[in-house]
This record gives structure tokens, C-alpha cells and sequence, in this order.
């Protein structure tokens, strides 16, 4: 892995304190830069994807092992909120069962968020609706 470049971090550094003085607190900033849970999963079981009330979409893949969620990554083309959502979605559900998945709710991401601006809060419903939509397609297909 190559260091990042002077521009690179500058860049970064940019970015995070943009996020910091929009509202966002250092975890939601840390998944919206890391990203660790981005990307598809070409096997993946579960897959869907939903477009939010503000016009963005998001993807889903969820990989199952034995009953339990192995892996989760999601495709997001939408906003810092969505993206950091996102990614504390997959790091509450991993390992769960898809009932847990189920249940897991806007408040529970907001927890582990800790402060995102107030207008970005249907940002994360988004989250949840796309990961409720791929568990209720995959229960019960068409
Ligand atoms: Fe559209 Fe955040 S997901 S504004």
C-alpha cells in the first residue's frame, strides 16, 4: 500500500473538517473517508437497491453463511450521510442472523453515528429501508 501524497491528505484533511463543521462527529466522518463496506459482492444471496425521497440510490449485497450474515457491502451514490449509515449498518448486522438484520432500526445507526446534520437524518432511513427491502425480497420472492 502506498502512502498518500501531501495533496492527498491536505484533501482529506479538507474534507474532514468541512464534515466537522457541517455537524458530523469524528466517527460518521471516519466511516464517510474509510468507506470500509463499500463496493458489491458478486455472490451475495440478498441483493437490492432503493432510491431515496432526495434522489439518491443505494445497493446492497448481503452474503449469508449457515443462517448468519457473513459479509455486507453496500454501492452508494448519495451523500456523507448515507455513505457513513451505510457503513455502521454492515458493522451492526455482520455476523447476525437476517431476523436480527430485520429489526435493526434508524435509532440504533444514529447510536453509533453520534451526530449528523438533522437534514441528513432521512439519509440514514435510507440505510435501513434498502437493507429491510433486499431481507423482505429474499423471504419472499415474487
Ligand atoms: Fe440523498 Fe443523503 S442520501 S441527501
Amino acid at each position: 500500500m502506498t502512502q498518500p501524497t501531501m495533496i492527498e491528505t491536505n484533501q482529506t484533511e479538507g474534507i474532514q473538517k468541512m464534515l466537522a463543521e457541517a455537524g458530523y462527529s469524528q466517527q460518521a466522518i471516519q466511516y464517510y473517508i474509510e468507506k470500509p463496506h463499500m463496493g458489491s459482492i458478486p455472490d451475495a444471496e440478498l441483493k437490492s437497491e432503493m432510491t431515496g425521497t432526495c434522489g439518491d440510490t443505494m445497493g446492497i449485497y448481503v452474503k449469508m453463511n449457515n443462517g448468519t450474515i457473513q459479509d455486507v457491502k453496500y454501492e452508494v451514490m448519495g451523500c456523507a450521510g448515507a455513505v457513513s449509515a451505510a457503513m455502521a449498518a454492515v458493522d451492526l448486522i455482520k455476523g447476525h442472523s437476517l431476523e436480527f438484520a430485520r429489526h435493526l432500526n434508524d435509532g440504533d445507526i444514529f447510536k453509533v453515528l453520534e451526530e449528523i446534520p438533522v437534514k441528513k437524518h432521512h439519509c440514514i432511513q435510507l440505510a435501513v429501508k434498502t437493507l429491510h427491502k433486499a431481507i423482505d425480497e429474499y423471504l419472499n420472492p415474487a
